[in-house]
């Protein structure tokens, strides 16, 4: 029999969201999944309904102690590590002259630093073996955005250091990709923190999120002889 193959996904919160869907999609096709959010009892939850060996690990992705935990968890299991997601991420909307220096901080701390914290060790555990680091974007990945400034410079960061992670471990056989979700993701967060953004937009002004995990699903799939950094994926109604 061959070894199982382990994923992480870090970032996982409601069913109805990307993370969560990532976590299902990879435990379907054959991984062992480590399910990583700050909040345990939805977390369990989720792991028991997924099946197939999940297992929550209770992680802040901005806290490096508990980052190098959630990979020793998974290093104590059978099998290798394959595919590491890092889906962390929320936006942080807000005027730059109104802005506390702390706010702008923690954005940075969810969104670049526990990137780093994550696609550190992910290589770390990878290197001599070869695996697939993804990360999640958004469309402030690619440009900033009046009001969206915080929100904007982690997750431009966060590209830029996926980019430069790219480069430095493709030779180690270690796949970086980073997939820029340009627009609102119909899932929970949309529809229940914004309902009347929600129904304004419909269902076709919502990106799909078996769409978006389809996208992981392709880099993590593709040859080592034809790698791709990024994905973008958007809907028809989109304006960019
Ligand atoms: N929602 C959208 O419309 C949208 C659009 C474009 C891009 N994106 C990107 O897509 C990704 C997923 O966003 P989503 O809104 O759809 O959420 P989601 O995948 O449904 O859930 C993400 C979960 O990450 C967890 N998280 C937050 N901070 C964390 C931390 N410090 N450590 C560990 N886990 C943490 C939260 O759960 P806990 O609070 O339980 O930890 C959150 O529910 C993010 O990178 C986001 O920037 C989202």
């Amino acid at each position: 029999m061959s070894e199982p193959k382990l994923a992480i996904v870090i970032g996982v919160g409601p069913e109805d969201g990307l993370g969560a869907q990532l976590c299902a999609r990879f435990a379907a096709r054959g991984h062992r999944v480590f399910l990583a959010g700050r909040s345990a009892e939805p977390l369990q939850a989720l792991a028991e309904k997924i099946g197939h060996g999940a297992t929550a690990v209770p992680t802040d992705t901005t806290d490096e102690a508990q980052v190098q935990a959630l990979f020793d968890t998974a290093a104590a299991a059978e099998g290798e590590l394959e595919l590491a997601i890092y889906n962390a991420g929320n936006n942080t909307p807000g005027r730059i002259i109104d802005m506390e220096a702390s706010y702008f901080e923690r954005a940075w701390r969810v969104g670049t630093f526990g990137g780093f914290l994550f696609g550190r060790e992910a290589v770390r555990r990878m290197q001599g073996k070869g695996g697939t680091l993804l990360f999640t974007g958004a469309s402030a990945s690619l440009r900033g955005r009046s009001n969206f400034g915080a929100f904007n410079a982690s997750k431009g960061a966060l590209r830029n250091l996926a980019q430069a992670m790219a480069k430095e471990y493709a030779q180690d056989g270690i796949h970086v990709g980073h997939v820029v979700v340009d627009g609102p993701i119909g899932g929970e967060k949309i529809k229940q923190g914004f309902p009347q953004y929600a129904e304004k937009l419909g269902e076709a002004g919502m990106i799909s999120i078996q769409g978006i995990v389809d996208a992981f699903e392709y880099l993590y799939n593709q040859p080592r002889n034809a790698w791709s950094f990024e994905v973008d994926v958007r809907t028809s109604l989109e304006r960019w």
